[in-house]
């Protein structure tokens, strides 16, 4: 190669390269001619520089044939991409470059980016079916789900209450997809009330009742049939309704009657509503009636006046069965026709210092004659507890309460004062248990006491009247006759006097 001109720059590096090489050469001959300037060199490629080594040119100057080598750089790879594999969303890529004039060869790796996830599909979830969201890769296509739990029934409940005549129900709802369960109340149905009279009937007019609903109010109305009486000769005076019986209403009807209300009764009743036979009917009718009604005389009995009592005796008033009450020094006494007969029970007290000191000697001679009599049938009566002094009660009842207790005792001991055993007219006879009912003793003593002037003082089922349980060993003296009609009555003493046995 020839080169025709060099640049000015070009050519100072030759020449110092020129200088570099001329070091070794031999030192130029002296000359007097200008030197060459080298202005026409030929090059000749010695060694081509490649991409990683240097090349080498010799120049030549054509005019002087003198030689500058030159040294060329290497010229560097000039790598180019020949081939890429892209990356994936999972798996990285790798690009290659190639030389393009060696063939030298590398790879760069690119990174995997990951899945670029985004929501493609939501389905919500229901009360009963889950919900689903789908997440799509929106390089690769790649999926993925999730799941959202069904959310449940949102229930309220609604009741509508029955009614007497209509079905109720109870809706159970949802309040989001309005699924709903319904369960019926069958209707309760009419609560009535007992039948009450709203018109009464009458002998000439049916009467009305109606009975209401407690729940509705609705009510219910039939008729009552007329009223019906008995033939006239059946009924007894003042049966104003001639039903056979007198009875306060037969009363209430003859006192409205005499005041002229008109209760619709018929001549044949209102025959019968005059009592005594006589006047008309008047308010006395009424009155007579309805004494019979509750069980007294239809006239009231005429007071006894005060009686003539023998000596010392007080009168204090009259017994429910009209016996005179009296008392002497405090001591209580029914009068009857057998005489003074003294009381001693929960009502009536006997004075802390009335003290016969034994059984009277009336009462003593009595009893010999019974347990004699009993003998000779065989039969063994023994007193076992007879006068007792208001003192000696105490003790007995105060040892009772101590072990039973004061109501306890109450039912079968007397408190001081009250005590029969105090009066000298009491006795408690063999055995103080209520087996001696059953017994010989007992029996014979049931049966024949009476007959020698004694009773049994507190009998069998006479508790609430008497004030004690029964004591069939404790008998009272009366006296014969009085004994008798007692025993006679079946009555217990309270009752045949009329008078009462309890602790004020
Ligand atoms: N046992 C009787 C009631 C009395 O104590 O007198
Ligand atoms: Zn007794």
């Amino acid at each position: 190669m020839t080169v025709k001109a060099l640049g000015g720059g070009l050519l100072a590096v030759l020449l110092a390269v020129s200088f570099c090489f001329g070091a070794a050469a031999e030192a130029p001959p002296e000359e007097t001619t200008a030197p060459c300037p080298h202005e026409i060199m030929t090059e000749t490629v010695v060694t081509e520089p490649t991409c990683t080594a240097d090349g080498e040119t010799i120049l030549t100057c054509e005019a002087c044939g003198e030689m500058f080598p030159v040294q060329t750089s290497a010229l560097g790879h000039d790598y180019r991409p020949t081939e890429t594999i892209e990356p994936t969303c999972t798996e990285n890529g790798v690009t290659t470059y190639t030389c393009s004039r060696c063939g030298d060869a590398y790879t760069e790796t690119v990174l995997a980016p990951g899945h670029d996830y985004q929501v493609t599909k939501t389905t919500e979830p229901t009360c009963t079916e889950d919900g689903v969201t789908t997440y799509t890769c929106t390089r690769c296509g790649d999926f993925y789900s999730r799941t959202a739990p069904a959310l449940g029934h949102d229930l309220r409940t609604e009741t509508i209450p029955a009614t007497c005549t209509d079905d109720g129900r109870i809706v159970t709802k949802c309040t989001r997809c309005g699924e709903a369960n319904s369960e019926t109340l069958p209707a309760i149905g009419h609560q009535y009330s007992e039948w009450k009279t709203t018109k009464p009937s009458t002998w000439r007019t049916p009467g009305t009742e109606q009975c209401v609903c407690t729940n509705c109010g609705d009510t219910l109305t039939r008729s009552l049939a007329k009223l019906t009486h008995l033939a006239a000769k059946a009924c007894p005076a003042g049966d104003a309704d001639m039903d056979g019986k007198v009875t306060t209403a037969d009363a209430r009807l003859i006192l409205r009657l005499s005041v002229r209300y008109d209760d619709g009764l018929d001549d044949e009743q209102k025959k019968c509503c005059d009592f005594d036979g006589k006047d008309g009917v008047t308010p006395a009718d009424a009155r007579f009636t309805l004494r019979t009604a509750v069980g007294l005389p239809a006239v009231e009995p005429e007071k006894p006046k005060t009686p003539q009592l023998a000596k010392g005796y007080v009168f204090k008033g009259y017994t429910a069965k009209n016996y005179v009450i009296a008392e002497k020094d405090g001591v209580t006494y029914i009068v009857t026709d057998h005489g003074y007969t003294l009381i001693a029970n929960k009502t009536y007290a006997l004075p802390a210092s009335y003290a016969p000191g034994d059984l009277t000697a009336e009462c003593a001679a009595a009893f010999r004659t019974m347990q004699n009599a009993a003998a000779n049938s065989g039969i063994d009566l023994y007193i076992v507890s007879g006068y007792r002094s208001y003192s000696t009660q105490k003790s007995i009842y105060n040892r009772y309460v101590s072990r039973d207790g004061r109501a306890e005792a109450d039912t079968y001991s007397a408190r001081p004062g009250h005590s029969e055993h105090q009066s000298g007219l009491a006795m408690d006879l063999n055995s103080l248990y209520a087996s001696f009912a059953y017994t010989a003793e007992g029996k014979w003593l049931a049966a024949n006491a009476y007959k020698y002037g004694f009773i049994i003082r507190y009998p069998k089922s006479k508790q609430s009247v008497t004030g004690y349980i029964y004591e069939p060993w404790h008998v009272r003296y009366l006296g014969k006759e009085l004994a008798a009609d007692v025993y006679k009555s079946g009555l217990c003493l309270e009752e045949y006097f009329g008078i009462t046995s309890a602790y004020s």
